[in-house]
């Protein structure tokens, strides 16, 4: 089972949710089948660490990120099988992808695990205040315990 996170800049949002995936699975201590990764669908920082201020707010809640920033091809909607932007922006750029139509039964926004959520997007923080990201922190936790719930069939 292949997992893909996307969100703008691949250095806030979709990596922390990225890093957020594996830390819950190894806290549930289960050996699992899935292979994550992160992407964005602008092209900015390629080849970046995440944003100091997602790394920091993160290490602060015990994760550590160490992905490299890289933008969505067409092909990733061949390879993974489950997409999941972080807004619907995100969804719009990834479904005017050549053959995307095709693809759209394996693409959801993430917030769509999110048993708190008021709003279908995830706010992107990049102009943000460290306030902000920790609310990204809090949102993505829950949603990414509700994605793991839904996987393994106990949603
Ligand atoms: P992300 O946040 O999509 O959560 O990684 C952003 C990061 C960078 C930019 C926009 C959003 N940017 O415009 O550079």
């Amino acid at each position: 089972m292949r997992v893909l996170f996307v969100c703008l800049g691949n250095i806030c949002r979709s990596p922390l949710a990225e890093g957020l995936f594996l830390h819950q699975l190894t806290l549930n201590g289960r050996p699992h089948r899935y292979e994550v990764d992160s992407c964005g669908t602008g092209n900015y920082h390629i080849g970046a660490l995440p944003d100091l201020r997602t790394r920091r707010n993160a290490e602060s809640n015990g994760v550590v990120l160490t992905h490299r920033c890289r933008q969505i091809i067409p092909e990733d909607l061949e390879r993974f099988d489950l997409i999941l932007p972080m807004d619907g922006n995100n969804l719009k750029n990834i479904l005017a992808l050549p053959n995307a139509e095709q693809h759209r039964h394996k693409i959801t926004l993430i917030r769509t695990f999110d048993p708190k959520a008021e709003h279908s997007d995830v706010p992107d923080p990049y102009h943000g205040t460290e306030e902000d990201f920790q609310e990204v922190f809090e949102i993505l936790n829950r949603s990414i315990a509700g994605l793991i719930r839904h996987l393994e069939g106990q949603a």
